[in-house]
């Protein structure tokens, strides 16, 4: 049980439990709203999360018809027909399988004439839902969230951002062969994802374990952006077995059983 007054940190036995004990945690902030407004990540980490929030839509124990969804952050230059742009992955993965309304779920425009200005536009379209009940993030291996690279600023609102070398290799299993990963993209700041009132971060895998362990038991540092989650008064991290084996504190941890209620 968290006091709120911490990263609360759940370790589950693998991705899929993850992703099953993320969907309920969302699942019961959305029911409490009355417009739930929720804070959508790419990636493959919360996909078993979307894949529990849209059985409970199947199953009639959620609605989010009237939800509103913001995406964090969307590749600059792609077109919103190719399959990996953000545009696409939402719509795949999140509008069309929970029922949301498409014209309630936001993504930012990595195609505007304007970046910065298409940006500042979103950040106040947030601000206008009334902001973000839920944020689900996800975490890059070099402690990305959004993509907000490392050095990126605690205070940034959304804009442009230059993609480092190792987040461009680590996505470029997206794309073809003979494509580009691309170079920019648009990302809500650290400073607008800190604003949701509640943040769930869900990660697996070895790989992501010593991102984790700077997010949650590291110095508060922009190398990390991740970490800036310390800062959050509601910030949970739901993350495997392996991706946990790096925080020192492991014993201090909730650990959750299979079908135990939290
Ligand atoms: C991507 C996204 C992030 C995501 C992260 C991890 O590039 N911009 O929002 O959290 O990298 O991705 P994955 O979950 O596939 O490891």
């Amino acid at each position: 049980m968290s006091s709120g007054a911490e990263v609360e940190v759940i370790i589950c036995a693998d991705s899929a439990e993850v992703g099953e004990v993320a969907a309920e945690k969302i699942a019961g902030i959305c029911r409490k709203a009355v417009t739930p407004v929720l804070g959508l990540a790419t990636g493959s980490s919360p996909l078993a999360l979307y894949a529990g929030l849209a059985r409970r839509v199947n199953e009639g124990t959620l609605d989010l018809s009237h939800a509103v969804g913001f995406a964090l952050d969307e590749y600059v230059g792609i077109d919103t027909s190719h399959p990996q742009s953000y545009a696409q992955v939402i719509n795949t993965y999140v509008t069309v399988p929970l029922k949301m309304d498409p014209s309630r779920v936001h993504v930012p425009d990595g195609n505007a004439e304007d970046l910065y200005a298409a940006a500042a536009a979103y950040d106040l379209m947030i601000e206008e839902s009334g902001g973000v009940d839920a944020q689900v993030l996800g975490i890059g291996t070099n402690g990305h969230i959004g993509f907000n690279e490392p050095t990126s600023s605690f205070s940034s609102r959304t804009r442009p951002k230059t993609l480092t070398p190792q987040t461009r290799e680590d996505n470029r299993r997206f794309f073809a062969d003979d494509e580009k990963v691309p170079l920019h993209c648009v990302t809500q700041g650290l400073g607008t994802i800190m604003e949701a009132r509640e943040l769930v971060l869900v990660a697996s895998g070895e790989h992501k374990a010593d991102a984790i362990a700077a997010c949650v038991e590291g110095p508060v540092s922009a190398m990390c952006p991740a970490s800036i989650l310390q800062f959050h008064e509601s910030a949970t991290v739901i993350i495997d077995e392996a991706a946990a084996s790096k925080l020192r504190l492991i014993d201090y941890y909730t650990y959750v059983a299979r079908n135990q209620p939290m």
